[in-house]
């Protein structure tokens, strides 16, 4: 074997098309970065910041004009993975992104979509949390919080009440990039409970909180968009990861599921979430 064949042997694996298997920081990043070259015209990647441990915080953005924001055209988000132990989200944001990239030309719903929108993918952001994962489990394991032991999801500032956890360079990073850009709907997937859940997370009594409930003046648009996600998907007709809780529907307000400070939740954010804790 000469030496050419050799060194293209062992990269092979990392670049080859995407498997159904748990992608580690490297051969997510060859993944991505791959995309970002035979894709180029319509995908654009770039790091965020860096984790705790200088981890790249990878962002993929696929659209027409993958570079810049285009009037008319919408800014839409999905972070994935924020807490490290939740990792079907990662995965689904890549086989996404395969399916986005590869269907632009072919498929004429995804073509339209592309043409129609900005759509900036974040798989991971908690690399050093998923890479501290021991042994994955449906409870709180090693790697939900980031490598400060900070859980991400309660990192944020808090419409409604002040919070004083120590801000993080992942949720830092979060922070100045929303500032960069028009996001006008996300979605943050988590795992644990097979839900779609809809802001808000928190409240005070004029959102509903006497009711149990917390609800956005936009709070028909979120259900609409919450049960649309829900409706597709035969298995959201009841919690099916063995918890206690029961979700008509498929869906719920995140806080009358359970009030939560500092969550990664914005007026336009929805929550999905595949099988832990958010
Ligand atoms: C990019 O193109 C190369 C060469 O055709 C191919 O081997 C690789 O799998 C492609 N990567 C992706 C992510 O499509
Ligand atoms: C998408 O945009 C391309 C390039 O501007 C154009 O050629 C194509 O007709 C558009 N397709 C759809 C389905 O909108
Ligand atoms: C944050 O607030 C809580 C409760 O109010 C308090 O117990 C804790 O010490 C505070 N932490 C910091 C870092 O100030
Ligand atoms: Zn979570």
């Amino acid at each position: 074997m000469d030496f050419a064949r050799l060194w293209l042997g062992l990269l092979l694996p990392l670049v080859a098309a995407l498997d159904f298997s748990y992608h580690h920081q490297e051969e997510m990043e060859a993944f991505l970065k791959s995309v970002a070259q035979n894709y180029s015209s319509i995908t654009h990647l770039h790091s965020i910041g860096k984790s705790v441990k200088g981890r790249n915080l990878w962002v993929l953005v696929v659209g027409r004009s993958p570079k810049e924001h285009r009037i008319g055209i919408p800014e839409f988000k999905y972070v994935a993975n924020m807490h490290g132990d939740e990792t079907v989200g990662r995965e689904l944001l890549l086989h996404l992104i395969d399916y986005l990239v590869t269907s632009d030309g072919k498929d004429l719903e995804i073509t339209n979509l592309i043409n129609s929108t900005r759509i900036h993918i974040m798989p991971s952001m908690n690399p050093d949390g998923f890479e501290n994962v021991k042994k994955p489990d449906c409870f709180y394991s090693n790697g939900r919080e980031n490598d400060n032991f900070y859980d991400l999801n309660r990192n944020f500032p808090d419409a409604f009440e002040f919070n004083n956890e120590t801000r993080q360079p992942e949720t830092v990073a979060v922070m100045e990039w929303l500032k960069t850009e028009t996001f006008v709907l996300s979605a943050n997937l988590h795992g644990g409970a097979l839900v779609a859940s809809y802001p808000f997370d928190n409240g005070i009594p004029a959102t509903g909180t006497l009711h149990y409930r917390s609800l956005t003046p936009d709070d028909d648009v979120f259900q609409y968009l919450a049960n649309t996600y829900a409706s597709r998907n035969p298995n959201m007709k009841g919690d099916q990861c063995k918890s206690k809780m029961n979700f008509p529907n498929g869906i719920t307000n995140g806080y009358s599921w359970y009030p939560l400070k500092g969550e990664l939740l914005f007026i336009s954010t929805i929550l999905l979430i595949a099988c832990t804790q958010r």
